[in-house]
């Protein structure tokens, strides 16, 4: 071949090298990045459990090695019914997670939200009393967990059990049974799957007072021999909070309990606030106005910015603490379908992920990469 015929073959074959190399960076994998570190995640909806849309899928495998079911789990959708349970989706969410060999996360068994009413009550429409409670918490348990022994890894036991001054909620399971339905559904749980890691999951895990009362929850669990695996602080967050320092010092003080600790639904949004709560009281809607719902068009650079290095500042202090932190998940796949865009504000654009709504890695995926490639 001449000289000017394999120039011309150079510039041919060029653009396809540069572009490759390009997308190959582009392309990094976020399990593989953090192989290492921790496992990567993301709670997938029932869209993405029935395989119904490729392009998330094709996130789905190839970034996360581990998953949690945004809702087919929650009481209201597992067990409708009394005698009903609804287990389809779930079986479908298990076939996903065993034929890509991800660790599976069953979200929740005991929470206060998303469980209709009849749960608490008998045949009249009365409150059950303690002893019928604990039945019926048991049975719910003894057939959900039993159903998927040995192949769903870990279960969110109790969700949000605490307030942020640190006492313990006023739900239903509390008025019934009294303090000690953590240690009972902790118990059955175990009992029902005596391999299963187990967790006790909340929000607003950096206030001060909430992570006391949690801390406190759970020595005495401890004491008391109660099976806890892990601590999963939500992680549904903002730009400015929380500060990384409140982070670290609730990090630190789970640790100092012999627990891991997991992120187990972060999002970080970028809209303003509309109230100054900043944990995931679903029952919150706000009326939508057009001042909280400035980036209906496209999210400005500046903002894409600032988010991209929130995220790695998150990043860069939980690779700190890796050996304490076992697992992040990202609570959805893409921007599209984050409940942030309907909290606690119905119909607002946020962009609060790591992929945009065309399955696009944003440059907050870039930096988060980085902080492990530096
Ligand atoms: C809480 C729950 C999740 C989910 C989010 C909002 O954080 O733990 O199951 O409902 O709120 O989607």
């Amino acid at each position: 071949m001449n000289r000017m015929k394999s120039a011309g073959l150079f510039c041919m074959v060029l653009p396809f090298v540069l572009m490759s190399a390009s997308c190959a960076k582009e392309q990094a994998s976020l399990k593989e990045v953090f192989a290492k570190e921790f496992l990567i995640g993301a709670a997938i909806n029932k869209k993405q459990i029935y395989r119904k849309i490729p392009a998330e899928e094709k996130i789905i495998i190839k970034h996360f090695n581990t998953i949690t079911p945004e809702n087919v789990l929650k009481w209201s959708k597992v067990h409708p019914k009394p005698g009903v349970y609804n287990f389809d989706p779930v079986d479908k969410f298990v076939a996903l997670g065993e034929k890509n060999n991800m660790f599976m996360v069953g979200h929740t068994l005991v929470w206060h939200s998303q469980i209709p009413d009849w749960a608490f009550e008998d045949d009249k429409g009365e409150l059950l009393d303690r002893r019928a409670m604990l039945k019926r918490m048991k049975e719910h348990i003894f057939t959900v967990v039993g159903r998927y022994k040995g192949r769903i890894d870990a279960w969110d036991v109790v969700n949000e059990a605490v307030k942020d001054d640190g006492s313990l909620r006023d739900s239903k399971w509390h008025r019934i049974i009294g303090d000690d339905f953590i240690e009972k559904a902790f118990q059955y749980a175990h009992e029902a799957d005596p391999n299963a890691k187990l967790y006790y999951n909340d929000y607003d895990m950096w206030k001060k007072a909430h992570r006391q009362g949690v801390y406190r929850l759970i020595k005495k669990m401890k004491a008391d021999g109660i099976p806890i695996d892990g601590v999963g602080f939500q992680g549904h967050w903002e730009l400015d909070d929380p500060k990384l320092q409140e982070l670290e010092d609730s990090i630190k003080a789970f640790n100092r309990l012999g627990l891991k600790v997991m992120i187990t639904e972060l999002d970080v949004t970028v809209l303003p606030s509309a109230t100054k709560h900043q944990g995931a009281d679903i029952s919150k809607n706000y009326e939508l106005t057009k001042g909280l719902n400035p980036y209906t068009n496209g999210l400005p650079a500046e903002i894409q910015d600032k988010l991209a290095s929130r995220y790695a500042d998150l990043f860069s202090l939980l690779l700190k603490y890796s050996d304490t932190i076992e697992r992040i998940t990202f609570w959805g796949v893409n921007d599209g379908n984050s409940w942030r865009n309907n909290w606690p504000v119905n119909g607002r654009t946020d962009y609060p992920l790591l992929f945009d709504r065309d399955n696009k890695p944003k440059p907050a995926f870039k930096a988060v990469v980085k902080t492990v490639q530096k």
